[in-house]
């Protein structure tokens, strides 16, 4: 009974290669220099990895479009799982890298409820770790994919991260009240990345260019949901809960989803953000009409549409009967649902 759930649980199943990635990816990390070394190996510590989200999320997508290997261009079946798995600590590299080099533009002092690299050592090697570990990224892509397609996927994802870094960087009053710059600037910054490497899952795996879609449009989905969910719990969340802090949006300047609807209910609100948020009662302005509005609400609605496109695309990959490819679907789904449920 117990072995039967187990087999079932498809976390389970995926739990040793997660925890493979980790160990490689330690053992990735390792520079020329010991110093170098200790920056850049600090958010692959046990303990300091996070949720692990995008290995997660690869590793399923990967046998949720799994067929079968009678073409032998493709590979063994145990050799494409091996690339699975390069592809998915690539993305890992790809996706601290951006954490820390976040945390450097935001002068932020935590991440994942620790002192972020920054704060521990210093800004400017936190640069240099950052730029080790994408270089790290590449060379892995360059040597275990041997794809030009998947890398320059990987390569366009860095490059909406940055983009999606600078919109929100250089933002003008105008663009500030609009809720189309605001998610075009949170799928740069948070959902390019997920998006582009689910694709490589499925291009990698020599599928159709449907199916790399559907891969594509779940991973932007799910990328958006998570977002939009992240802009809620920064105003309805503790420091202490998020591992980071709390209303920082606001106080730095920027204004989420659950502000833009509030100001479509209260007009009054686009002065104010037009204006800015470096004179504090703007901020408590802002906050008290956010309050009386729905915008909150509102936000949790869309991010709630995004995650049942997400799903959607799940439901429109090509029919299967394989068991472990629909386990791995239906986690699929489980997973954008307990997206928008998370409180941290
Ligand atoms: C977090 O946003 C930001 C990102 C995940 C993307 C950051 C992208 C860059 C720094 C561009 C360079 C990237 C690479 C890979 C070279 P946030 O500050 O809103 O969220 P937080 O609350 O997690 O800090
Ligand atoms: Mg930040
Ligand atoms: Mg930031």
């Amino acid at each position: 009974e117990q072995m039967a759930k187990e087999l079932l649980d498809p976390l389970a199943l995926i739990k040793d290669e997660v925890s493979e990635i980790s160990n490689r990816l330690r053992s990735m990390v390792v520079a020329e220099v010991p110093e170098l070394t200790l920056a850049a190996g600090y958010f692959f510590r046990a303990g300091a990895e996070g949720k692990r989200t995008c290995p997660t999320v690869l590793l399923l997508m990967a046998s949720s479009i799994s067929m079968d290997m009678a073409d032998p261009i493709v590979g063994s079946k145990n050799e494409i799982r091996e690339r699975y798995m390069r592809l998915a600590e690539i993305t890992e590299l790809i996706h601290v890298t951006s954490l820390i080099h976040d945390d450097v533009l935001d002068d932020a002092n935590t991440r994942r409820g620790m002192d972020s690299l920054n704060c521990v050592m210093g800004k400017k090697l936190a640069v240099l770790a950052g730029d080790f570990l994408l270089s790290k990224a590449f060379s892995t892509a360059a040597v275990s994919l041997d794809n030009a397609e998947v890398i320059l996927l990987l390569a366009t994802a860095v490059n909406n991260l940055v983009t999606g870094e600078f919109m929100q960087m250089r933002i003008t009053p105008i663009q500030r009240c609009s809720m189309d710059y605001y998610l075009q600037k949170s799928y740069y910054k948070t959902a390019a990345l997920i998006s582009n490497s689910c694709k490589a899952v499925a291009v990698l795996a020599g599928q159709t260019a449907e199916v790399a879609t559907l891969a594509y449009q779940y991973g932007k989905h799910l990328g958006i949901a998570y977002q939009l969910i992240d802009d809620i719990l920064d105003f309805t969340g503790t420091s202490a809960s998020l591992g980071k802090g709390s209303l920082s949006d606001i106080h730095q300047g920027i204004v989420t989803a659950p502000i833009l609807f509030a100001m479509e209910e209260y007009p009054q609100l686009r002065v104010i953000v037009e204006q800015g948020f470096d004179d504090p009662s703007n901020v408590d302005a802002a906050l008290a009409y956010l309050a009386r509005s729905k915008g909150i609400e509102r936000t949790r609605l869309l991010a709630a549409e995004h995650a049942k496109l997400a799903a959607d695309a799940i439901d429109a990959l090509p029919e299967s009967k394989d068991g472990s490819v629909l386990i791995s679907r239906q986690a699929l789904k489980d997973l954008t649902e307990k997206l928008i449920k998370r409180t941290k």
